[in-house]
């Protein structure tokens, strides 16, 4: 049995994978600005620019068989005996005498051998740039001349990748290339109202190319043995309509032990509309913007600074949080690896990975806005920037889209609004940035209303009005309406579908129920005090004590008709009756509002939130993180919607959400259990579950959203990673409430709650241009919290640090009292 499938390098920041045949295609991503690519272990993948859907450059199979199949491949082929292989070992699975992918931040390596010729390809997309790079080095290991032939693959998207895999009437006669030296350029509808287009160059002089995919896979065959690999010989194929391909053929021998570098470029360009055409009146792309940046990546001392920027900005967005503790799982995952995911998930949302075709889901308001909460620290001016974009699309009720589209910007009518949790996010998240940033200014930003022209209002209008909108919506309780659903997007309350295939979050919704969230009303209570705090600051004091009215009051409505005696219910259905009750046959207790109304500070004085943390360790923990809820539905309930549609333990029916465990372990820390925090943070922290790859069997590297919960077959496995809220919470639930170091608008706090068993750690913090070196160190017994601080060698009561000038490096202790 194999438990794993590689390795942690810490000192390289890379996941080494030492063998193709991972449990499931172990991805990373290219790119984090515009350009971006999803890449597996064995080079498969696809790439686009800005949106997945609206702009993808290559064509991606999902459902296939095998699972990752099509990406951005390499045959390498023995001229002398006519033997060929790929170097990734996808496509062709040719056994190789040796393999080693190294996912790393922002580019991936893999290395092969076969036959004595070693090869290593290196993918990223250099900073700034709209292009990515793969570099190809080759050695010939043995004592003999070996000429060799090197085919590249990629198979071009017709932009718009829905359409793609749909239109085929219009799409088999649309396809339109060009080929100038070793550059193909896949031009489809440029001649049209497009004045985009990508471009494939190669390095070296080719010995012939394609450009149509059946030309070079032959009739019947797929990429697994190309006709023009298995021949030796390109076909020159010009595509006309079908399915316009890249592919460059190089021939070349390798003396003795020589080594050699071949550079390809897949790259998107863009023309003004009015310099479309050169010659002008022409249909051939103006190429004269693009061949300067062609020819400067081509070059490899250019590749290898494009490389070296790329570690060096991480170096940079990686300095700013790093933490030495007694546990190597906890120092990989905040050090790197959490924060790495904090970046793709701010960039992605939830639209492209082996899970989120691309097609689906762009970015999620809730989504979204809960992103900045792991990411601020690391770039603060494009969360402001997103923060901005997200309110734009934010409707005049004060509701919201449930999803926009990357590439436009504009909320998305398929999905529409209606989710009553999503205004309030938004109050969080604009929270998060001004803690860490202090810049209040952004309050005072014009923006639109559902991207409406004349309707710009101040950033805090908006806030306003996502709080009002829950007040102007609350049900016979007093508590909030759920709508189409809260958090839990499974939970549908109003939807009442017996229709096969409608979609439960937009079907239209029955009338006239009454159904209630206490999810929403603890986050509400979070939300309200988030907002009374920053208009406080403002001055504005009135408003800030009825915002706490407002908060205390719905905490009190909480308290009345949200609890159930040993654990806060979760909901009322459309009849008003409880959901997540003992009242209930199945699905009695949810974490959800267990974690969301103890981090909203409700019970935690006269005990009922300890008692529901005790609830959930006895109902819902398992050796593989919390479950969403006990017991799990075993039939279909129309009224309570899609979650009682999953299979018992897997997604929201009982599975175990990565992105709500770390509401406990913020939950046990703010009742100050150390070692309860710690060990569910253990328990789904993805490299203390390396061990158990080939159970867990997604990325050791990264979370996904579920793992499977007990009432499931495969408890235990691991499925949808990469893009979830898992990779923020995590990340502030052990920065920020395990390990304690949290931005707050007066600075920057040092609150640890640690496990007993840990003599304390260190820290360094970048926060508001000022660098904090800190040491926590426990004086007194094993528990306990942080008394008082030595700041720069003078003692300050309490665990608010001074705020330091920007540009001053200042030494902290931090001491755990008795
Ligand atoms: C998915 C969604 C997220 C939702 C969660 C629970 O992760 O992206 O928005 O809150 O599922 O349904
Ligand atoms: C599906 C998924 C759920 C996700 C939702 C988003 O319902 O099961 O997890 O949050 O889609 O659209």
């Amino acid at each position: 049995m194999t438990l794993r499938y590689g390795r942690f390098d810490d000192e390289r920041r890379e996941y080494v994978i030492s063998r193709p045949d991972t449990p499931l295609p172990w991805i990373n991503y290219l790119g984090m600005e515009e350009y971006f690519g999803i890449i597996s272990n064995t080079a498969g993948g696809y790439s686009f620019f800005r949106d997945a859907r609206l702009r993808r450059l290559t064509r991606y199979r999902y459902n296939n068989a095998p699972l990752d199949l099509g990406g951005r491949y390499i045959y390498l082929r023995d001229d002398a005996t006519g033997q060929s292989w790929s170097p990734s070992w996808q496509p062709t699975q040719t056994p190789l005498d040796s393999y080693e992918c190294r996912h790393g931040l922002s580019y991936t390596s893999i290395a092969a051998s076969h036959g004595g010729i070693r090869s290593e390809t290196l993918y990223c997309v250099p900073l700034g740039q709209t292009l990515e790079i793969w570099r190809l080095r080759l050695a010939n290991l043995t004592a003999e001349r070996r000429p060799l032939s090197i085919f590249s693959s990629v198979e071009f998207c017709l932009w718009d990748a829905q359409d793609d895999a749909t239109n085929f009437q219009r799409n088999f006669s649309t396809g339109e290339v060009e080929v100038e030296g070793s550059v193909i350029y896949h031009k489809t509808e440029y001649r049209e109202r497009r004045n985009h287009f990508a471009y494939f160059a190669c390095s070296e002089a080719l010995a012939g190319f394609d450009t149509a995919r059946e030309a070079f896979l032959g009739p019947y065959r797929g990429f697994d043995r190309p006709i023009a690999v298995e021949r030796g010989s390109a076909g020159n194929s010009m595509a006309h309509g079908w399915a316009p391909h890249g592919s460059h053929h190089v021939r070349l021998e390798l003396g003795p032990r020589e080594e050699r570098e071949i550079v390809f470029l897949l790259g998107y360009g863009e023309n003004p509309v009015a310099e479309k055409f050169d010659p002008p009146g022409s249909q051939q792309i103006n190429k004269r913007t693009v061949r300067p940046v062609i020819d400067h990546w081509l070059q490899s001392g250019n590749v290898e600074a494009g490389i070296r920027g790329l570690r060096e900005r991480w170096d940079e967005l990686l300095s700013n949080v790093n933490v030495s503790t007694p546990d190597e799982h906890t120092n990989r995952m905040v050090n790197v690896w959490n924060a790495y995911q904090c970046m793709v998930t701010f960039n992605l949302s939830r639209s492209a990975s082996s899970y989120e075709s691309g097609i689906g889901r762009g970015m999620g308001f809730r989504d979204s806005a809960q992103d900045l909460l792991g990411f601020v620290q690391m770039i603060p001016e494009r969360a402001r920037q997103r923060i901005l974009d997200i309110a734009a699309t934010q409707l005049p009720t004060g509701g919201a889209y449930h999803q926009y589209q990357p590439l436009t910007k504009h909320g998305n009518d398929d999905i529409g609004s209606g989710f009553n949790d999503d205004p309030l996010w938004l109050v969080l998240g604009v929270a998060a940035y001004l803690r860490e940033t202090g810049d209040h200014s952004v309050l005072d930003e014009p923006v639109q209303y559902d991207n409406l022209e004349g309707s710009e209002a101040p950033l805090l209008d908006h806030l306003r009005r996502c709080v009002a909108y829950t007040l102007d919506r609350l049900g016979p309780h007093g508590l909030p309406l759920i709508g189409r659903a809260d958090w839990n997007d499974c939970l549908n309350l109003n939807c009442f579908s017996d229709t096969p295939g409608e979609p439960f979050q937009t079907t239209e919704n029955k009338s006239g129920g009454v159904a209630e969230s206490i999810f929403i009303a603890g986050q509400f209570v979070m939300a309200a005090r988030e907002l009374a705090a920053v208009v406080s600051l403002r001055g504005e004091v009135e408003e800030g004590s009825r915002l706490l009215a407002g908060a205390a009051a719905m905490a009190g409505t909480i308290a009345e008709h949200g609890w159930d005696g040993a654990w806060f219910r979760r909901a009322y259905d459309f009849f008003g009756s409880p959901v997540g009750s003992k009242e209930c046959d199945e699905g009695q207790i949810f974490v959800e509002s267990q974690g969301i109304c103890v981090m909203a500070g409700v019970g935690i004085e006269d005990g009922r939130a300890r008692q529901a943390l005790d609830s959930v360790r006895d109902r819902l923990l398992t050796e593989h993180g919390v479950m969403l809820q006990q017991p799990a539905y075993a039939r279909y309930r129309i009224e309570l919607g899609e979650i009682s549609s999953y299979p018992p333990g897997y997604k929201e029916n009982a599975g175990i959400f990565c992105h709500t465990n770390p509401w406990i372990m913020i939950a046990e820390a703010m009742t100050g259990d150390g070692d309860g925090a710690f060990d569910v943070y253990r328990r789904t922290n993805p490299s203390a579950r390396e061990a158990i790859s080939d159970v867990h069997r997604c990325e050791p590297y990264v979370y996904a959203q579920m793992i499977a919960g007990r009432d499931a077959p495969s408890h235990g496995e691991a499925k949808n990673s990469w893009l979830t809220g898992a990779a923020a919470w995590n990340y502030v639930a052990i920065t920020q409430w395990i390990l304690g170091i949290r931005p707050e608008h007066g600075g920057l706090r040092v609150d640890p709650v640690i496990p007993a068993n840990w003599p304390g750690f260190r820290a360094t913090r970048r926060f508001r241009g000022a660098t904090y070196r800190i040491a926590v160190i426990k004086q007194g017994g094993t528990t306990g919290r942080v008394t008082h601080l030595i700041v720069g060698g003078a003692r300050v009561e309490g665990t608010l640090m001074p705020l330091a000038p920007a540009g001053a490096t200042v030494d902290v202790e931090a001491v755990v009292g008795e």
